[in-house]
């Protein structure tokens, strides 16, 4: 991601002050009911399931006057065997804007940017990234810190708990969180919080006792089952790592208690917390269709100026 790119495919490598780019525009859009893309159609190619992701980008592109077609794996060509790359390309054809993009192969949103001419937003690929998730968590943190006018997070400490190996959104908060200054502690069993994340940037924990008191907010993360991540005792499971009533009560004062959702209630966090004074999970759902406004806005204008300087 650049200022200019009309591509949003992954947070690491970012410069900085691209990411605090778009949260700025982000926050600016929050008001914001337009018609900077009026006339320009968005498509949600949504290969993986979603409900926060696909609706945000809807109501996003909608507030800025765009219209918006919806494709998914059921029920479109790709059930016949199309790849995503054709899908991508017949899709583009017929005069697409920006494609949105949710897959299960990591990597599979850059493929498609790789086959085609319109902007392409990542909205979760796999392992790999779920760049617009991060913005959304990094806004919301922003505004609850009152760190909304530079998004500057130095001397803030946070936990993300649970299944970082197999997610996308442990590996986008990772890059923008200490991006923008903060300092991020991995938390989990060897399996999902494995030494080697160590190389992105943050630090590894087993112990969560000791996290969850030391922390200005603890990101949850959802266990992927899907992705055929592996517990062993779910009580034991979340007696270790679970946001528990208890271990809530812990936090620091001021703490804050996140989650991208969807969540497994009772399992990675108990419901008394995930609906508890410190929660910002709603918040979280609130700054999403802004920050995709800011997404989209940003790769689609950057994609009419690469074709215009192109002649
Ligand atoms: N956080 C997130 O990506 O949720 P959805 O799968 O519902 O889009």
């Amino acid at each position: 991601m650049s200022g200019s790119s009309r591509h949003l495919l992954q947070i690491r490598g970012s410069h900085p002050d691209a990411i605090r780019r778009l949260l700025a525009s982000a926050r600016d859009c929050s008001a914001l009911m337009g018609d900077e893309l009026a006339g320009t159609t968005i498509a949600n190619l949504f290969f993986e399931d979603s409900t926060r992701t696909r609706v945000s980008f809807t109501v996003a592109a909608q507030r800025l006057g765009a219209s918006v077609v919806d494709l998914s794996g059921k029920g479109s060509s790709v059930s016949k065997g199309e790849s995503l790359t054709d899908t991508a390309r017949t899709v583009e054809a017929m005069g697409v804007g920006a494609l949105v993009v949710r897959c299960a192969q990591s990597g599979g949103a850059g493929l498609i940017a790789n086959a085609v001419s319109c902007a392409v937003i990542n909205a979760g690929d796999g392992r790999h990234e779920h760049p617009t998730q991060a913005l959304t968590d990094a806004l919301t943190l922003a505004r609850a810190t009152g760190r909304e006018s530079d998004f500057d997070f130095s001397g803030l400490r946070i936990a993300i708990v649970g299944d970082c190996a197999a997610s996308r959104v442990a590996r986008s908060n990772i890059a923008c969180l200490t991006a923008m200054g903060a300092e991020v502690v991995c938390c989990g069993p060897p399996s999902m919080a494995p030494g080697s994340l160590e190389s992105l940037g943050c630090a590894v924990s087993r112990d969560m006792d000791e996290v969850v008191g030391s922390v200005d907010a603890v990101m949850m993360l959802r266990i992927q089952f899907e992705r055929s991540s592996s517990i062993g005792s779910p009580r034991e499971y979340r007696d270790r790592y679970g946001l528990t009533r208890e271990r809530g009560e812990r936090m620091r004062p001021g703490a804050w208690v996140m989650h991208p959702g969807p969540m497994n209630r009772g399992l990675e966090i108990d419901g008394e917390v995930a609906d508890g004074d410190r929660s910002l999970v709603l918040r979280q759902v609130e700054s999403g269709p802004s920050v995709r406004m800011a997404a989209l806005l940003s790769c689609v204008k950057a994609c009419r100026e690469s074709c215009t300087s192109a002649g």
